[in-house]
């Protein structure tokens, strides 16, 4: 008898969490712990701190660079990171997810102005 009261309780616990955890995940989207900030800091900092370019200062993240260079979308900046010029790491997909690139080029549109 008291063994099943025990496993009663397990299994009520085990259904808990699942709908604890189901509810989780539907938040995740908004709660983002890793901002695009923080990948920018991870990846790219050590030549770009302060949206400068410590390698080549014509090509800086500053958009007044950004913009005579060709880039205004963050389609561009993707594209940069997947494809860079001389100098720059290449970050592909493995590196770098398509949502984590995204986050650094609004990161950088709405940071660099
Ligand atoms: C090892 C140093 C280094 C790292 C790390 C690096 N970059 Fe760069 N970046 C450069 C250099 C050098 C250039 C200029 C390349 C060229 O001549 O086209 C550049 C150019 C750029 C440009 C073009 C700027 C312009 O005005 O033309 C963008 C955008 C950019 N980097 C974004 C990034 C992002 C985003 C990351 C991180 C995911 C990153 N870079 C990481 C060195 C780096």
């Amino acid at each position: 008898m008291k063994n099943e009261n025990t496993r009663r309780a397990c299994l009520q616990v085990g259904l808990l969490g699942i709908i604890a955890f189901s509810a989780g995940g539907c938040t995740t989207p908004s709660s983002k712990p890793i901002t695009g900030e923080a990948e920018f800091k991870q990846h790219c900092i050590a030549c770009h701190a302060n949206g400068g370019n410590s390698i080549n200062p014509a090509k800086t993240l500053l958009k007044a660079d950004r913009e005579k260079n060709g880039m205004h979308t963050s389609k561009d900046l993707i594209g940069v990171m997947r494809k860079p010029g001389p100098g720059m790491t290449a970050f592909d997909e493995k590196t770098l997810s398509e949502q984590d690139a995204e986050k650094i080029a609004d990161y950088i549109l709405n940071t660099y102005k």
